[in-house]
């Protein structure tokens, strides 16, 4: 089949970048965290988070029709006492942004780090949230370590050894995970259909459905979600995009998968123009083949947006709504989650920052914890779906 044959894929372009226009996060960047995680994982289960971590069952908590969420960081939540809280206000859902990633949790091929993954975890949950997991696959997070290795065995044994062990560890506590995320080339028409990473040139594609297999085995109530950028978009490149993303889909559930939703991550250049059109379609042949969606790491790329504080918000407005417009007559997201809450810590600046001196805008409380015009449409927009 077109999408995992794997004699169609590009080979070595050289490129370990984000690829995504202007994008350029490397490996280094997302290493460098790794002090800032350390110094979250030596503080014990004794050290409670701001707010308390009794550890009681969770409380259901009164879910929207469609719950809101947001993407949490361990560096961040000792720091600044407003931080912890602002998700506890806002939040239906909390997740680990970078917590649960390959990479983070295993610095070497032989310990696993669980500490800064599990206070947050246990933090969404004692305050009666809920939570998901991102990610086991993913080009940005695979171990230096694991891309030493060669042998597809080996690789493979890693790769479901890894999934074992932490999808088991989290069972029940997270509802779902992104098994698999950017597996889909940047531009399907040139270089596709899917990305050139480690686990492609040792594996092949059928890494894809068996750290599915392996997420549903040790977790069998997760629900299994394929996670990828630039869906959002006019233009032949998010066409094909969304194209592979079904074949994909069609693949895996013909490989008796059950893929639950599709998460369309949601980082927002605010000065494209959403295809309200063509994801309204991809939405709905979504929920023909009884799959739902995820809008999972939302947030606005505003340096293109010339003008200040008034202009950026307006153009996330604009872009939010564009996005609702697409997805919610059509296959109503089971969640939407911002990358972050505050716009005080972003990765959108350390990747994509404004060069007028303006600072960044992207996500739904400003540097000072108010709300934003866009984020009070979008959580009404949600609670009326
Ligand atoms: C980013 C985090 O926001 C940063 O804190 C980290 O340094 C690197 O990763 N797409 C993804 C996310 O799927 O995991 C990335 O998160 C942003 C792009």
């Amino acid at each position: 089949m077109a999408v995992i044959d794997p004699r169609r894929m590009s080979r070595s372009r050289g490129r370990t970048a984000w690829q995504s226009p202007g994008h350029d996060l490397t490996t280094r960047q997302i290493l460098t965290r790794r002090s800032l995680l350390a110094g979250g994982a030596s503080l014990g289960a004794a050290a409670a988070l701001p707010g308390g971590l009794a550890g009681g069952p969770a409380q259901a908590a009164a879910t929207p029709a469609v719950p809101f969420g947001g993407a949490i960081q361990i560096e961040f939540i000792d720091k600044d006492p407003a931080y912890g809280p602002a998700f506890l206000d806002h939040c239906d859902l909390i997740m680990p942004q970078n917590e649960l990633k390959f990479s983070m949790m295993r610095w070497t091929r032989e310990e696993f780090t669980f500490e800064p993954a599990d206070r947050l975890v246990e933090y969404a949950l004692s305050h009666g949230k809920t939570s998901r997991g991102h990610c086991f696959v993913w080009w940005g997070a695979t171990p230096e370590w694991l891309k030493a290795i060669n042998d597809p065995a080996e690789v493979e044994a890693e790769l479901l050894g890894h999934i074992h062990t932490v999808a088991s560890r989290y069972r029940g506590k997270l509802q779902s995970w992104d098994v698999v995320n950017e597996v889909i080339a940047n531009d399907p028409l040139t270089e596709g259909p899917l990305r050139d990473t480690h686990f492609m040139r040792t594996m092949g594609p059928r890494h894809i459905p068996l750290a599915f297999k392996a997420t549903a085995e040790a977790h069998p109530e997760a629900m299994l979600v394929l996670n990828d950028y630039d869906l959002e978009y006019v233009g032949d490149r998010c066409d094909a995009r969304r194209k592979v993303a079904l074949q994909l889909v069609r693949q895996l559930q013909d490989n008796n998968i059950d893929i639950g939703a599709v998460g369309m991550q949601g980082h927002l250049y605010a000065e494209l123009k959403i295809d309200v059109e063509g994801v309204g379609r991809f939405a709905e042949e979504l929920k023909s083949l009884g799959v739902g969606l995820i809008i999972s790491e939302l947030d606005i790329i505003d340096r293109h947006i010339k003008g200040g504080a008034e202009e950026q918000d307006a153009a996330a407005m604009r872009s939010v709504s564009d996005l609702l417009d697409a997805v919610l007559p059509t296959n109503r997201p089971k969640a939407v989650i911002t990358w972050g809450i505050t716009d005080r810590y972003s990765w959108v600046p350390d990747v994509m920052p404004r060069t007028d001196g303006n600072p960044d805008r992207p996500l739904p409380l400003d540097r000072n914890y108010m709300p934003k015009g866009w984020y009070e449409m979008l959580r009404r927009r949600l609670a009326a779906a």
